[in-house]
């Protein structure tokens, strides 16, 4: 196998995915009103699918399959890879994506994001093989954050009048604060194993409760603020709910990047080796420190 194409092709690609992805984020935002009922279908995660994850899914499907040097595309709301031209791992990209995150926040008008993951393996591949991750998020201002070798940066996404979309860097090296203040755990507490539970309730005793319902605005408030977010395994669900592709992956790849860390419980997201594109995986993400505390008390 020819080596793949020079990591400068890999930063030519990232710009021109990342740009991508913010071309498109204005137009998904402007199209999340009509969307906000269930589309009656379900996903590969056989979890009900709104309209609005369908409308960002196909625009954002076209944005990138469209972009030179992507090779693969993969999506929560698609059962199997989109084969998109171009040999992943030889010189092309594979670009695994969660259209919209946090879809059921829809109803309730809360934050939502858009999760990419940029990797130079064929999917499904361990997040190793990332060399950029990213999400967008839909707040009250619509932000992206990227990581790639150079670091984390904060942009702000903005539609000019003339239609024209800008990306602005507002934060040139985001790092995870040192003192940590938030945490936000998911599930239902009933369902947590009692390891986790024990450990919920030390963190609940020393930071604040953030938990909004979409991962990428919970995540956004640990990078913000410093702690911990989790999707635990559960007693009847222990791989727990996020998939590892399109969801765990990028945010460990992006919170390690600003210095934090990322488990399974028991070992570095980033490792682990998963079967399927959709495969769940529990994840703890923060500060190290915290992380280091998670993986003793579920020892
Ligand atoms: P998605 O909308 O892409 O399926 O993701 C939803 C995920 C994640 O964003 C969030 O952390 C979690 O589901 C919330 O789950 P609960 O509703 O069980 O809290
Ligand atoms: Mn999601
Ligand atoms: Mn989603």
């Amino acid at each position: 196998m020819t080596d793949p194409a020079p990591d400068r092709d890999a930063d030519s690609v990232v710009e021109a995915v990342f740009d991508a992805v913010a071309e498109t984020a204005p137009e998904i935002r402007a199209a999340l009103p009509g969307r906000r009922v269930e589309s009656g279908t379900e996903n590969a995660s056989g979890e009900s699918v709104m309209a609005g994850d369908l409308y960002a899914d196909e625009l954002l499907g076209d944005a990138i399959t469209a972009v030179d040097g992507v090779g693969s595309f993969v999506s929560e709301e698609r059962e199997t890879a989109v084969d998109a031209g171009g040999a992943v791992g030889e010189g092309a990209y594979a670009v695994a994506i969660d259209p919209l995150d946090g879809s059921s926040n829809l109803r309730s008008n809360n934050a939502m994001g858009t999760v990419v993951g940029v990797y130079d393996a064929p999917l499904p591949a361990t997040g190793r093989d990332l060399v950029a991750a990213g999400y967008v998020l839909y707040g009250p201002i619509t932000t992206m954050v990227v990581a790639d070798e150079g670091g984390v940066r904060e942009e702000v996404i903005e539609q000019d009048t003339d239609g024209s979309v800008s990306r602005s860097v507002v934060e040139e090296d985001l790092t995870l604060p040192d003192d940590p203040l938030v945490y936000g755990f998911g599930g239902r507490v009933p369902d947590w194993p009692d390891a986790f539970t024990a450990y919920a309730r030390e963190i609940e005793d020393e930071l604040k409760l953030r938990y909004g319902g979409a991962m990428v605005g919970d995540v956004n408030q640990v990078l913000t603020y410093g702690g911990i977010f989790a999707y635990p395994a559960l007693v009847d669900a222990p791989e727990g709910k996020l998939r590892l592709s399109f969801e765990a992956n990028p945010i460990a790849y992006i919170v390690e990047a600003a210095g934090g860390a990322a488990t399974d419980g028991e070992t570095d997201i980033l490792d682990v080796e998963p079967e399927g594109v959709h495969d769940r995986v529990p994840l703890y993400v923060g500060n190290e420190g915290l992380v280091e505390r998670l993986e003793t008390a579920l020892d």
